[in-house]
C-alpha cells in the first residue's frame, strides 16, 4: 500500500467511532482471519495446527499502550503462562511481546524488571522471547531494555527492528558486539518523514540491505515479509553465501500468504508463524488493514452480507 493510503487507513482506524464500531463487530467481520483467537487455548490449538505443516510459531498477546501497574503486571502473568503453555503442549513456538504492554509507558525500570521475569522464565525453560518494535518514539528505551535483558540471558532474547526507519543501521551497528538475533521487517506504524523512508523503494532497499548485513556478521536473522521479491532476494542470497540453515528463518503473520509460508516449508526453509490472540486486538488488526487496501474490501464484503 502507498505510504499515503496507509497513513489515512491508520488515521481513520484511531477515530473513536470507528474504534468503538470495529471493537464491537469486527471479529465476526473478519478480524478472525489475522487472529487465531481470544483466549491462549485457541491459540495453542492455532500453533498445533500450524507445526502438523511444518511451520513453528510465535505467540502473541495482544495488547499493547498501557498505562496501569496492574494492567502490564496481568501482561506479565500472562506471558509467562504462555511460556508454561508452550512447553506443557509441547508445541513448536516461541514468545513475541510488546513493551508497552508491560509497562514501558509507566516506568521504563519497571518494564525492565518485568521483562526479566519474563525472559528469566523463559531461560528456566529453555524457550526464547522476540521484543516487537512499536513506533519511533519507543525505540531508545526498547534498545535499552534489549541489552540489559541480553547481557544476562544471551540465548533467550532477541529484537524486531524496522527497515523503514533511518536509524536501523546505525543501531545495528551499536549493538553488534551483543551478537544479537534479530527479526527484521519492513516497519508498519505512521511514522513521519523526518525519521522514515516515505517510498516504498526506499524501505525494500533497506530492508535488503539490513538483511544481507546481519547475515554476512553470521548472526542470527529472522526475515519477517510475505513480499515475494523480499523472500527471493533473501534465498538467493542465502544460497550464494551459503548461510547454514540454522542461521536464518522466515516469519510471516498468521492468516496472511498461508500458501506461501507452506511452499518454503517445502522449499527445505524453517517458517515461522505470528500467531496473536487476545481481546484486545483492534491496533493490531488496524495495522493489517493499513497494509493492503484489498483486506478492507474483505471487512466491507462482510459487512454487506451481514
Ligand atoms: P508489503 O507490505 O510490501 O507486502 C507485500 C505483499 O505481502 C503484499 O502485496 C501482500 O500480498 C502481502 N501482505 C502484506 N501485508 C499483508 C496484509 N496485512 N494482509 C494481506 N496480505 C499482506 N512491524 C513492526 O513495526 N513491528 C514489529 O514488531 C513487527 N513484527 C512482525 C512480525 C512478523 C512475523 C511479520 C511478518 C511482520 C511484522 N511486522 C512488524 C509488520 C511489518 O513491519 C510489515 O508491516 C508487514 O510485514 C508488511 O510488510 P511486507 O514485508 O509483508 O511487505
Amino acid at each position: 500500500m502507498s505510504n499515503v493510503a496507509r497513513k489515512v487507513v491508520l488515521t481513520v482506524a484511531e477515530n473513536k467511532l470507528v474504534t468503538n464500531f470495529v471493537n464491537k463487530y469486527g471479529l465476526t467481520l473478519g478480524a478472525r482471519r489475522f487472529v487465531a483467537g481470544e483466549k491462549l487455548a485457541d491459540a495453542i490449538n492455532a500453533v498445533k495446527q500450524l507445526n502438523a505443516k511444518g511451520i513453528c510459531a510465535t505467540l502473541d498477546n495482544l495488547g499493547e499502550s498501557c498505562y496501569e501497574a496492574k494492567t502490564a503486571t496481568e501482561g506479565t502473568m500472562e506471558a509467562i503462562r504462555i511460556l508454561e503453555a508452550i512447553h506443557e503442549s509441547g508445541v513448536d513456538s516461541n514468545l513475541s511481546v510488546k513493551l508497552t504492554q508491560l509497562g514501558l509507558d509507566i516506568d521504563e525500570k519497571f518494564c525492565l524488571s518485568n521483562m526479566m521475569e519474563i525472559v528469566g522464565k523463559a531461560n528456566q525453560l529453555d524457550n526464547f522471547v522476540r521484543i516487537d518494535m512499536e513506533d519511533s518514539s519507543k525505540v531508545d528505551a526498547t534498545i535499552a531494555i534489549f541489552r540489559e535483558l541480553k547481557e544476562k540471558y544471551p540465548e533467550n532474547v532477541g529484537l524486531a527492528l524496522q527497515a523503514y526507519l533511518y536509524r536501523t543501521e546505525k543501531d545495528m551497528d551499536d549493538l553488534s558486539d551483543l551478537k544479537p538475533s534479530y527479526r527484521l521487517m519492513k516497519g508498519a506504524y505512521n511514522e513521519p518523514k523526518e525519521v522514515a523512508f516515505p517510498q516504498k523503494r526506499d524501505v525494500d532497499d533497506n530492508f535488503v540491505k539490513i538483511i544481507k548485513k546481519h547475515l554476512d556478521a553470521g548472526f542470527y536473522t529472522a526475515i519477517a515479509s510475505h513480499d515475494e521479491n523480499m523472500i527471493n532476494i533473501s534465498k538467493d542470497y542465502i544460497s550464494e553465501k551459503s548461510i547454514p540453515k540454522t542461521q536464518y528463518e522466515f516469519q510471516m503473520l498468521y492468516g496472511i500468504c498461508s500458501n506461501l509460508q507452506e511452499q518454503l516449508v517445502k522449499e527445505g526453509h524453517k517458517v515461522r508463524c505470528y500467531v496473536p490472540y487476545g481481546t484486545d486486538w483492534y491496533p493490531y488488526f488496524s495495522r493489517r488493514l493499513a497494509e493492503r487496501p484489498a483486506n478492507i474490501v474483505f471487512i466491507l464484503k462482510n459487512l454487506l452480507k451481514k
